[in-house]
């Protein structure tokens, strides 16, 4: 076999040759976070005693696509945000979360097309972590846009609310070079794996996308796709 996927996989390959010898110019560091000007809108205080217990939740995770008319609230959506992206610790300037993060550099940021959320109103959202805060970045029905560039799975425009996962390449690839692709869908992974978990423990069906049209899913999301570009989804809501 071979193709742009196996090169890839060859030419990003770490031996014992090739690691090493490289220090990182800090003076060029990307920036950890992305602030938009936009409407904030505060978080709920996450709750961490109780719950499911992870044994359970990870027993019965499963994927589903058929979600019903309910909403959820704004309290669940934090606590699912906090699954995904919570701070749980603090070291200098690092935000450590609930997801492991190759290099601590944290690549991914987390946009959100809220469909039927209480007490928000439907549109484009913005995760900015350091004030746990969502920025309002546009109103209207963005569910069925990315139902349609989703490859027309129609799940999208019937959930609650979909988590939208974009990479921004040059915070990992300062360090990592072109291995940071490797390890920004790694992190990817992670942060879903804990929102189903989440979504289980609250008894709601999660379903994890990776089939979309990659620059309708980048335009509908803002982002250039070259040096920010979605790379993961997942559609959520009540069971049906
Ligand atoms: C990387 C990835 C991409 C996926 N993309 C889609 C998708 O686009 N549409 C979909 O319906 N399910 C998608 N899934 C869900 C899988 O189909 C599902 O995980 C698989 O069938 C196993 O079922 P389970 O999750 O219930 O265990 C995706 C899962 C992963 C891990």
């Amino acid at each position: 076999m071979q193709g742009i996927g196996t090169d890839f996989q060859e030419l990003t390959s770490y031996t014992r040759r090739n690691v090493g010898g490289r220090s990182l110019d800090w003076s060029k560091k990307p920036p950890t976070f992305k602030r938009y000007e936009a409407p904030r809108i505060p978080l709920a205080t996450p709750e961490i005693e109780g719950g499911m217990p992870v044994w359970k939740a990870m027993q019965r995770r499963r994927s589903h696509r058929d979600f019903s008319e309910d909403s959820i609230s704004s309290e669940t959506l934090s606590q699912l945000i906090w699954a995904t992206q919570g701070v749980t610790a603090v070291a200098g300037d690092t935000l450590f979360r609930t997801a492991p993060s190759a290099g601590g550099l944290f690549p991914i940021e987390t946009y959100l097309v809220i469909n039927r959320v209480e007490k928000l109103e439907s549109g484009l959202y913005h995760l900015f972590l350091p004030e746990w805060e969502l920025e309002f970045l546009s109103p209207g029905n963005y569910g069925v846009p990315l139902a349609q560039a989703a490859l027309d799975q129609g799940m999208m425009a019937q959930a609650a609310v979909d988590f939208v996962w974009t990479a921004v390449i040059p915070r990992s690839a300062w360090k990592y070079e072109q291995r940071a692709y490797r390890y920004i869908y790694l992190d990817a992974a992670h942060i879903c794996q804990n929102l189903y978990l989440a979504c289980e423990a609250f008894g709601l069906g999660c379903c994890a996308v990776g089939a979309f049209f990659d620059s309708e899913a980048n335009q509908l999301i803002g982002v250039d796709g070259n040096e920010e570009t979605v790379i993961y989804m997942a559609a959520i809501g009540k069971k049906q």
